[in-house]
């Protein structure tokens, strides 16, 4: 695996790599990227990956400074697992001068779920991927769907900006207990550990209710929040969506998604489920 970090220098190298699979990362890595990895070598030529923590998603109160760094653990696994290249620039390549000019998707989208407690959130993430994007210059970009939001944000960013890019979507990968493998999950003292599996299987509890059809979707969604927090989380929200395009659904619509936010002690997972 070649490992870049400068812009220049990735884009001379890319020129021949043929077609180019994405899979952008902020390190720390754990099955869950390395499952999009694999994936990502039946949609081309050469995998590229990238590893940037990007302040601009970050909040002033987040964790920016403490996120985890492990550049050469995560190197290893990427070359373990067929990355061709690895871009991995410093903030100085990536933002020589403060970012001025943003990517502020819709708020109708945005501005909801993830976006109501992380305000600036999908800003952030959608600068910093458009300019990976211009930089790497791939033909297809995977993104897992634990972070559903984000995935609908980024497609419908290539949609609206008509990018020549394929956006596939990762099937999340758990812990056998069912628990999201997350890089946050390296917070979890070992007592929260044992206890962060209740928000997969109260997402899983509303999303076979539907199933068995039931239509009281707030209700369901107030049951599994009151069942976190009985257990003591603080939940954000457990909210039940259309896949499409995350807003609330009709009666009767189906395409559905359970998506749910709670804090675990000072941790926060997140964790998305279709119906
Ligand atoms: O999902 C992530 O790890 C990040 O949001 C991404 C897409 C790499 C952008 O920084």
């Amino acid at each position: 695996m070649r490992i870049h970090d400068t812009i220049t220098g990735l884009r001379a190298t890319l020129k021949s790599a043929g077609r180019i699979a994405f899979v952008p990362t902020m390190g720390n890595l754990h099955e869950g990227h390395i499952a999009l990895m694999r994936q990502a070598q039946a949609h081309g030529d050469a995998v590229v990956s990238s590893l940037f923590v990007n302040r601009l998603q970050f909040g002033p109160k987040e964790d920016f400074d403490t996120y985890p760094r492990t550049f050469e653990a995560d190197c290893e696994k990427m070359a373990a697992v067929g990355v061709a290249h690895l871009f991995a620039p410093d903030e100085k390549e990536m933002y020589p001068t403060p970012q001025a000019y943003h990517v502020q998707p819709d708020p109708a989208q945005a501005d909801i779920l993830e976006g109501e407690f992380r305000p600036g959130f999908f800003r952030g993430v959608a600068t910093v991927v458009l300019k990976l994007f211009s930089i790497v210059q791939p033909q297809a970009a995977l993104f897992g769907k634990k972070d559903y939001q984000q995935l609908m944000i980024l497609r419908n960013m290539v949609r609206e900006f008509a990018l020549p890019i394929e956006i596939v979507p990762g099937e999340t990968v758990r812990a056998a207990d069912g628990l999201a493998l997350s890089s946050r999950n390296g917070y979890l003292s070992e007592a929260e550990r044992a206890e962060a599996p209740r928000l997969y299987r109260a997402l899983d509890g509303v999303r076979r209710a539907i199933q068995a059809g039931e239509c009281d979707l707030a209700r369901l969604e107030r049951q599994a929040m009151a069942e976190l927090r009985a257990h003591g989380w603080s939940p954000q929200y457990v909210a039940v969506r259309k896949q499409l395009d995350l807003q609330l659904p009709a009666a009767h619509d189906s395409g559905l998604v359970v998506l749910g936010a709670a804090l675990l002690g000072s941790t926060r997972l997140i964790d998305s489920l279709e119906v």
